[in-house]
C-alpha cells in the first residue's frame, strides 16, 4: 500500500500527540512531533539569554541550531545540537516561550524545511498547528482535532501533576487560552483548520476511538491510491 503523508493539526491538549503517535504505531509510520522543534528552539534562546522579541536574532539562533528527532517505541527522543532535551523541553515556561518563538517567521521558515525534508518520503504522521495548510497542503489525509477548552486544559493539568510541575487547574486554562490566543492571532502560519482537513471533537471520545477512526480513514485513503 502507498505510503501516507498523515497531518494532525489542532489547539493545544486536543490530543494531537496520543492520536499521532497511536497512528504511527498502529500504521507502522514514524511519527513526528512538530512542536518539539519550536520547543527545542525556545530551550536554546532561553538558555543563550536571546530575548523571545527578537526576531533576527531568534531566526539566526534557528538557523545555526540542529535538532534531531529520533523515534522511540511510543514515541519520540528530542536532541538539540547533540544533546537530549526530551525532558528539557517539556516545561510551562518552556511552552509559554515555545508559542513565541513560534511567532516568528523566520525561525518558521528553516524548521519548516527540516518538517518537509523528514515528511518528504511518506509513511508518516505529522503533528502541528500547520502541517496540513504549510507544511503539507498536499498531504494524503488531514485532520483537525479538536476538544473544548475546558477538557484540553484539565488533559494538560493532569500530565503536569504526573510530572510533579508545580501548575493548578485555573493556571493551566488560562495558559491554554493564552496560547490558544498566540497561535491562531500570529500571522505567520497561524493554527487554522485547512478546506479539506476533517475534523474530530475529541472532548467526549476515548484517544483508542480516536486513533481507529484515523486509521480507518488512512487506510480507506490508501486504498483508493493504489488503484488509481
Ligand atoms: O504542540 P506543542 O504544545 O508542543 O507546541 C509548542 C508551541 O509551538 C505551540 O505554542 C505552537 C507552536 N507550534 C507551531 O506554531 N507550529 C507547529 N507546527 C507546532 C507547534
Amino acid at each position: 500500500m502507498r505510503k501516507l503523508i498523515i497531518a494532525i493539526d489542532g489547539p493545544v491538549g486536543s490530543g494531537k500527540s496520543t492520536l499521532a503517535r497511536r497512528v504511527a504505531a498502529l500504521m507502522g509510520y514514524v511519527y513526528i512531533d512538530t512542536g518539539a522543534m519550536y520547543r527545542a528552539v525556545a530551550v536554546k534562546a532561553l538558555r543563550s539569554g536571546v530575548s523571545l522579541d527578537a526576531a533576527d536574532e531568534l531566526t539566526a539562533l534557528a538557523g545555526n541550531t540542529r535538532i534531531d528527532l529520533q523515534a522511540q517505541e511510543g514515541g519520540q527522543r528530542v536532541f538539540l545540537d547533540g544533546e537530549d532535551v526530551t525532558t528539557a523541553i517539556r516545561t510551562p515556561e518552556v511552552a509559554q516561550a515555545a508559542s513565541k518563538v513560534a511567532v516568528v517567521p523566520g525561525v518558521r521558515q528553516v524548521l519548516v524545511a527540516e518538517q518537509r525534508r523528514a515528511g518528504a518520503q511518506g509513511g508518516v504522521v505529522m503533528e502541528g498547528r500547520d502541517i496540513g495548510s504549510v507544511v503539507f497542503p498536499d498531504a494524503d489525509l488531514k485532520i483537525f482535532l479538536t476538544a473544548s477548552p475546558e477538557i484540553r486544559a484539565e488533559r494538560r493539568w493532569r500530565e503536569h501533576q504526573q510530572k510533579g510541575d508545580a501548575i493548578d487547574l485555573p493556571r493551566t486554562l488560562e495558559e491554554i487560552h493564552e496560547r490558544d490566543r498566540r497561535d491562531q492571532e500570529r500571522t505567520s502560519s497561524p493554527l487554522v483548520r485547512a478546506r479539506d482537513a476533517v475534523v474530530v471533537d475529541s472532548t467526549a471520545m476515548e484517544p483508542e476511538e480516536v486513533a481507529r477512526l484515523v486509521v480507518l480513514l488512512a487506510k480507506t485513503q490508501a486504498a483508493a491510491g493504489a488503484t488509481t
